[in-house]
């Protein structure tokens, strides 16, 4: 697609952002469309975000997708929130609706779309997160508002995990409890983690280039029957996943999350179904 005066400029606000796998996706879905679109990272750094923002009026951008660190930064610049981003606390994606910016989260429904994909329906689950971060907070909501039974946080920071419990419990009525990182590997948490019908780790460990990172997880947590998803997807398959996968589990990356929430924002931008095989292919791709 050659750049003309009718191209819609979308693109992605991070710091860093040198690393980001969104502009493949995305410029490979609009030229598999034909789109006059085209997606382009910008660095913004924390001191910048307001102008960044108001940029994308000035410039009349279609959007952006909002990263590390700025998800719940850039809320106070935005003219109105999505209710979803709005119980998240975070703002993934941003639509320029004729001069009104418009905040969504498409990751926790981009968590929901890659669950479906695996064949796991949440409702009635029992569902153990590792880590009460960003990612954990999103996967939190979207567990919550589809009808899980209960949802058990571990993280390092005990605290993080018992905010984020009860900050679930009250606001979606879900039974939420929080357990400390190092009980992971005790008797206790195993037993907690063994019961669980789905796991996911939330937090960075075992990401590129630390791949020989992992929670201190004990092998008798997992179970065959069991979904256990990693949401680092750089390597695709981290030691947490091989562990899952030697005990019997079935395992999946992050790189599902990261397609569906892709391709929910495409379509936000340009009102179209997203091509999702062309996405993900290259995201694959872009990975090696
Ligand atoms: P994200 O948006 O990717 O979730 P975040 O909000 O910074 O990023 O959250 C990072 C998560 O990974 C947290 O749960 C963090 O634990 P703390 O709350 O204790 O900081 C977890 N995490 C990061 N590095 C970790 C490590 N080395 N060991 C254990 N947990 C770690």
């Amino acid at each position: 697609m050659q750049i003309d005066g009718n191209t819609r400029i979308v693109g992605i606000f991070g710091d860093p952002i040198a690393h980001t796998l969104s502009p493949h996706m995305h410029n490979a879905a609009f030229r598999a469309l034909n789109l006059n679109y085209i997606y382009v990272p910008f660095w913004v750094r924390r001191e910048e975000l307001a102008e960044a923002t108001a940029a994308i009026r000035a410039l009349n951008l279609a959007g952006v997708n909002v990263t590390v660190p700025h998800k719940e930064a850039i809320i106070p610049y935005l003219d109105e929130l999505e209710e979803e981003a709005c119980l998240i606390g975070a703002v993934n994606t941003v639509v320029n609706q004729g001069g009104k910016l418009w905040g969504s989260n498409t990751d926790a429904s981009g968590f929901l779309a890659a669950l479906q994909e695996e064949g796991f329906a949440p409702a009635k689950k029992k569902v153990a997160v590792l880590g009460a971060g960003g990612a954990a907070r999103a996967v939190g909501v979207a567990l919550a508002r589809s009808q899980v039974e209960e949802i058990t946080f571990f993280n390092r920071t005990f605290d993080r995990a018992a905010e984020l419990a009860a900050y679930l419990e009250e606001r979606t009525g879900v039974r939420a409890r929080a357990l400390p990182w190092e009980e992971m590997g005790s008797f206790r948490g195993i037993e907690f983690l063994q019961a669980a019908d789905l796991i996911v780790q939330t937090t960075s460990l075992g990401m590129h280039p630390r791949e020989g990172e992992m929670p201190p997880v004990a092998e008798e947590a997992f179970r065959p029957g069991q979904l256990v998803i990693d949401l680092v997807y750089r390597p695709l398959k981290t030691r947490f996943l091989s562990l899952a996968q030697k005990r019997g589990a079935k395992t999946a990356s992050g790189l599902g999350m990261l397609l569906y929430q892709g391709a929910l924002a495409f379509s936000l931008w340009t009102g179209v179904p997203a091509p999702l095989e062309v996405m993900r292919a290259a995201l694959e791709e872009a990975l090696g």
